[in-house]
């Protein structure tokens, strides 16, 4: 569980590492780094003037919660009962402020692309802005191995929301984070390429039933192999408009996130659901012969192959790595219009989880 960094290391990449965590430490200016899901941008969990400078510089919404990085259950568990209260009575009970429904999900997930809800703790270290008014925060371990040496070298648990400019597609490159913040942070560590490409899965084991609040990279399928969480349900809604479905909560959405525009590259994106028609010839040449308008096509399966840009093929985990550069891409090239050729989500919670960012992605969706 303890994943430890060999302090007498004193190669490039660790002095780097070790600059990063100072920074972290003692800078307002917050730090990019890698996780395995997508880039993070890095405070202080603890000091309110670090993690104001998240939303700062990345102009989020201050009612938006964060999610808290730790680099092992310890550190996680230290922050929830500090020292000064940790009797030896209760050395050895399971009250650890982690409820034992987890218990299942961070033996099989963490460190991993999961974060799990737990009650803000009592005299609470954590900076209110973390929360946002809550009483609750996200807490979660990644499994990039420079995530956790960063966080582990800081010594201090970080907040980090996705490393991209409010509104924009989730960073999934290091080149990303550089295009979105460049100028307003001065650290962005480069660990290539993220492995997974969503973010993590956000669960609530703290409701009855248990509720997923963001489709992510853990898969609603797995969830629901574990104790506990059999009868988990949907805490998020953003099926095509009109499918009239409930799924499973009737109010907003609990994840205080999933409600704002997100993911949207500066072209609008024209989302064609699974099983709807592909954009029409007029569609496509009657934009393009008004203005010359360029346009953008995401094909993921079967839209013939002489369309457009960005293949990203048939198989989902290829699809989700290679979802947020495709946006990415096209904005690059400045098309002035994306078609993107949605997937089955029956296919399971991956295919859910890129259609749930598409369709916050999309300006127009077309079910036919
Ligand atoms: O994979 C990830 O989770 C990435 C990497 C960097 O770890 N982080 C990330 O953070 O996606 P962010 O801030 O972009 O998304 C956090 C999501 C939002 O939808 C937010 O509303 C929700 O988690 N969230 C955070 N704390 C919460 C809380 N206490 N209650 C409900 N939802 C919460
Ligand atoms: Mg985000």
């Amino acid at each position: 569980e303890d994943w430890r960094l060999e302090p007498s290391c004193d190669s490039p990449d660790y002095k780097r590492l070790a600059s990063a965590a100072a920074a972290l430490r003692e800078s307002n200016i917050p730090v990019a780094f890698p996780t395995e899901t997508v880039y993070g941008l890095g405070a202080d969990a603890t000091r309110s003037d670090a993690v104001r400078g998240i939303y700062k510089a990345k102009q989020r919404p201050s009612d938006n919660p964060l999610i808290v990085h730790f680099a092992s259950l310890a550190q996680l568990r230290s922050l929830l009962r500090p020292a000064s209260d940790s009797a030896e009575l209760h050395s050895n009970t399971a009250d650890d402020g982690i409820s034992p429904i987890y218990a299942p999900l961070i033996e099989r997930f963490w460190p991993g692309p999961l974060t799990i809800l737990l009650p803000l703790p009592k005299q609470s270290p954590l900076a209110p802005e973390v929360s946002a008014g809550l009483h609750t925060f996200g807490a979660r371990i990644p499994r990039n191995a420079l995530a956790l040496a960063l966080i582990q070298l800081a010594d201090r648990p970080i907040a980090a929301p996705s490393a991209n400019a409010s509104t924009k597609p989730s960073p999934t490159a290091a080149e990303h984070v550089k295009d979105d913040l460049d100028g307003r942070i001065e650290i962005i560590i480069d660990g290539g390429p993220c492995d997974v490409g969503v973010e993590s899965t956000v669960v609530d084991g703290l409701s009855s039933p248990p509720a997923i609040l963001r489709p992510g990279g853990i898969s609603l399928e797995q969830l629901r192999e574990c104790p506990g969480w059999e009868n988990c349900v949907i805490g998020y809604k953003d099926r095509a408009e009109g499918d009239g479905e409930d799924h499973g909560i009737g109010e907003g959405p609990r994840a205080p996130g999933m409600k704002y525009r997100h993911y949207s590259p500066k072209a609008p994106v024209i989302l064609h659901e699974f099983g709807a028609s592909m954009p029409t010839v007029e569609q496509l040449g009657g934009s393009l012969s008004e203005e010359k308008r360029s346009i953008g096509i995401i094909r993921a399966g079967t839209w013939p192959s002489g369309l457009g840009y960005v293949n990203l093929g048939d198989d989902l985990e290829d699809i989700a790595r290679g979802l947020f550069s495709a946006l990415r891409e096209l904005d690059r090239k400045d098309v002035d219009v994306i078609f993107v050729e949605g997937i089955d989500e029956s296919r399971g919670d991956v295919a859910a989880a890129i259609m749930n960012r598409l369709r916050k992605a999309a300006e127009v969706k077309v079910s036919d």
